[in-house]
């Protein structure tokens, strides 16, 4: 392994932040100076990292040369300013904001899918990271893809709250305790009651009335497997969940394929596990997804006659194993020789 990086994480503060924050310490990622940066409002706040103390810093005005990588977790538009800032000072850049996501210079890696990505990589380069939901899906789709093709897709999530930040955790929150005390709730980062309901995405309408995550889920998708001709049709429900998205997946395949072999191919993939493994228990987003860093999977079934393919349950902690473990491990593969 080369020489400690000194690494910079903006977004300390956030749930991803948080979570990087703990990986990189868990994980012994090796490490000189680390920087840890937020809003102006969160400056001084302690974080613990490594048994230290560190005060987070002002994002605004930091000096980007000081740091060979640094992993963003704040808003797209945060992003948008300051990731060329970074870029500008040398600075490798890993995003998880959507910002850079589409664009065709930028690469978009599920280290265990496209790593052969990073082969190229060289300092001030950016990596992006795709939405939890879109790693989900296809950390359990891609060795059947591989072996047989997929033609169609039908997926459905039910996406936490916490996919949109922190604020998701303090809405259903305020809504729930609101509810259960018979008050009066109030909607502001949801369209409508969150609380003990589900909302099927419907405030930003893209193309084909997709809502814009559910556009941005099929081209996230057809970008990591450089495959525009595989067909999605997905639906983006909002759940009362904290962290966990579920989904169920119904997987049109080019050749046909048995559960057993389906199965026997979704053993082998890192990082994913099957009902069989754990307990009798179908897996949920709460009971076994939330604070691990795996992809578990249920139900596994086949189509009906004459479709060939199988569907699927899956769940997966959206912060830490469809966000901050996919980050880490593009650090841990840049630090062995691409920086
Ligand atoms: N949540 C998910 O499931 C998920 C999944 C994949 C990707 N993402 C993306 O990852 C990013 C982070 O998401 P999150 O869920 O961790 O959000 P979050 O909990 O709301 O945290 C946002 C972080 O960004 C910082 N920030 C906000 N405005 C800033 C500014 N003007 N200058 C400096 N720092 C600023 C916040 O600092 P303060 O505390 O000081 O405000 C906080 O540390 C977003 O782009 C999101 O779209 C989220």
């Amino acid at each position: 392994m080369k020489n400690p990086v000194s690494l910079a994480i903006v977004g300390a503060t956030g749930l991803i932040g948080d979570a990087v924050v703990n990986l990189l310490a868990a994980r012994e990622f090796p490490i000189d100076q680390i920087y840890l940066l937020a809003s102006a409002e969160s400056a001084g706040t302690p974080i613990e990292f490594n048994e230290k103390s560190h005060r987070v810093r002002d994002l605004a005005g930091f000096d980007f040369s000081q740091v060979e990588l640094a992993i963003f977790c704040a808003p797209a538009k945060v992003a948008a300013h300051y990731v060329p800032v970074a870029q500008a000072a040398g600075c490798t850049v890993i995003d998880h904001s959507d910002y850079f996501r589409l664009d065709d210079s930028v690469p978009l890696v599920i280290p265990e899918i496209n790593p052969h990505l990073l082969e190229t990589c060289r300092p001030g380069d950016l990596i992006s990271c795709p939405d939890s939901a879109t790693t989900q899906m296809l950390l359990a789709i891609y060795p059947i893809y591989q072996e047989v093709g997929i033609k169609r897709i039908d997926v459905t999530t039910c996406l936490a709250v916490s996919s949109i930040g922190k604020i998701g955790i303090e809405e259903l929150s305020k809504q729930a305790i609101a509810l259960l005390n018979l008050k009066k709730l109030q909607a502001k980062q949801f369209s409508q009651q969150i609380a003990f309901n589900l909302l099927p995405q419907d405030t930003e309408f893209a193309d084909a009335d997709l809502s814009r995550q559910e556009s941005l889920f099929i081209k996230e998708t057809q970008k990591i497997l450089a495959d525009p001709d595989i067909s999605i049709a997905p639906w983006h429900i909002d759940a009362p969940v904290f962290f966990g998205h579920s989904q169920t997946l119904t997987i049109e395949t080019k050749e046909n394929i048995s559960v057993e072999d389906a199965s026997n191919l979704l053993a082998g993939m890192p990082g994913l596990v099957h009902d069989k493994q754990i307990d009798a228990l179908i897996p949920t987003a709460v009971t076994h997804a939330a604070s691990h860093e795996e992809v578990y999977l249920g139900r596994l079934r086949s189509l009906p006659e004459p479709l060939h393919g199988v569907g699927m349950w899956l769940v997966a902690d959206n912060i830490r194993r469809g966000a901050a473990m996919g980050s880490v491990q593009i650090a841990e593969i840049l630090v062995k020789g691409y920086l």
